[in-house]
């Protein structure tokens, strides 16, 4: 079964969001196999998003991302990576499609309320980032 790394953003933890947003999760079969609830320092989130520490917006999404506590889990499900993508939407809630998470959910492309993983591959990486025993 295809495992995917979902993190719950400050802004949708801020608000109380967490249940609603496992719950979408539940209601699109996939499961719930790890989880935690952490607060990532500065450090944490820039070897997170490693990736994009060329981007303009590198040093302002860390400093957010460790700004208050975050949701982790890993889901399980049949295509998990790519279902979990679908029910997010878009990456900048203005373009995220009616009914996704972050089009019910996010305020802007920083506090988009949810980040999921991008392909297989990432997955197996983000999953090990913060789970790896
Ligand atoms: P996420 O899926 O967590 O991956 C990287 C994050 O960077 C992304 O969601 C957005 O919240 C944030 N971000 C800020 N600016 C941009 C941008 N111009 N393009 C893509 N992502 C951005």
């Amino acid at each position: 079964m295809e495992k995917t790394l979902s993190i719950i953003k400050p802004d949708a933890v801020e608000r109380n969001l967490v249940g609603q947003i496992l719950s979408i999760f539940e209601k699109n079969s996939l499961k719930i196999y790890s989880i935690k609830k952490i607060k990532l320092s500065k450090k944490m989130a820039e070897d997170f998003y490693f990736v994009h520490k060329n981007r303009p917006f590198f040093n302002d999404l860390c400093t957010y991302m460790s700004s208050s506590p975050v949701v982790v889990s890993v889901l399980e499900g049949d295509n998990a990576v790519a279902k979990n993508r679908e029910i997010m939407g878009a990456t900048n809630p203005k373009d995220a499609a009616k009914g996704t998470i972050r089009n019910l959910y996010g305020i802007s492309l920083d506090k988009n309320s949810v980040h999921g993983s991008d392909s297989k591959e990432n997955a197996k990486i983000e999953i090990d980032f913060f789970f790896k025993e």
